[in-house]
């Protein structure tokens, strides 16, 4: 098995540093890790890291870490990638040691994805600490989360073939739903483990790369805690609370400072390819994740209780 193991990390090049320290450590809970060159670097679980947060005008995703099972299995997949005429390079010490991984190999996908392929991401010298979170962030054999990327017009078949015949990913699912006349959101969904899907592509209106991270915790008070803090702190938020059918995550997506979205969820199905069916399904969102200017005007709109005078 030469593919892909599973998202080891991921690097942002955002534009407001500190915003991003208490957006992603006061807001959602995660481990401030360490202060680097450029920014620092954030923990989700036992790993150094999972997010690196990297000064720069991008406000966008600049980099996706998938770790590969071992040494051999890595050679073998960069071998293939170069057979199949894509480019690819080692990496550097340098680079290495700021990823913190054993070996790393960079290529890029054909949105032009930066796309770092290593071996033995390092796990941290202390233990994982939330200051916020009642449990824990969902990762382990199901890697750090999943993100959502834009096609940005490039077929299909052209993603898929990087994707699936090199990286080695499996069709998940596709969601095909007209949003409105003439507007159809239509998202294909890839897995690499049991995570239901660990990357997805469509074409949404969108001048980004990445759409969102999702970001899954282990006890589903944490997303409400989530929300509370979020809504609190007058963040922007793209979704309020609900489901996907695909998955089944319960979650929100709140706006990062960068402008794309984090989703934050609880209970993402895992699946198992040998009872999985493919499926396509005609809608994003079995319930919720509605914007939330719908959700303020439908409660303004409801006619005022009779016992608020009782509280
Ligand atoms: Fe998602």
């Amino acid at each position: 098995m030469s593919g892909v193991k599973e998202l080891g990390y991921v690097v942002y090049e955002v534009g407001d540093l500190a915003d991003w320290e208490h957006f992603a450590v006061e807001l959602l809970g995660m481990q401030f890790g360490e202060k680097t060159d450029g920014g620092f670097t954030l923990r989700t679980d036992e790993k150094a890291h999972r997010w690196i947060v990297t000064a720069g005008p991008a406000d966008d995703l600049v980099a996706t870490g998938y770790e590969v099972s071992d040494a051999a299995a890595l050679d073998a997949l960069v071998e293939k990638l170069r057979a199949a005429g894509v480019e690819v390079t080692e990496g550097d010490d340098a680079l290495a040691a700021a990823r913190k991984v054993e070996r790393i190999f960079v290529t890029a996908d054909p949105m032009g994805n930066r796309v770092e392929l290593v071996t033995g991401l390092a796990d941290a010298a202390t233990p994982f600490e939330s200051a916020k979170l009642l449990g824990r962030f969902v990762t382990g054999a199901g890697g750090a989360g999943h993100q959502v990327l834009l096609a940005h017009g490039v077929p299909r078949e052209t993603y898929l073939r990087f994707y699936i015949d090199l990286l080695g990913f499996k069709v998940s699912d596709v969601i095909v739903e007209e949003l409105a006349p003439g507007v159809v959101a239509d998202l294909i969904f890839l897995h690499c483990n049991g995570r239901h899907h660990t990357v997805a592509f469509g074409d949404l209106p969108s001048p980004k790369r990445t759409h969102h991270f999702m970001a899954e915790v282990t006890d589903i008070r944490d997303v409400g805690l989530a929300f509370d803090r979020c809504m609190d702190a007058g963040r922007p938020f793209e979704m309020t609370l609900g489901m996907h059918p695909n998955d089944h995550m319960f979650s929100f997506y709140v706006f990062t400072p960068s402008g794309f979205s984090v989703e934050y969820g609880w209970g993402g199905l895992v699946i198992d390819d040998e009872t999985w069916e493919v499926r396509t399904l005609d809608r994003l969102h079995s319930w919720g994740h509605r914007p939330p200017g719908v959700v303020a005007e439908l409660l303004a709109a409801a006619p005022a209780t009779s016992g608020e005078g009782d509280r």
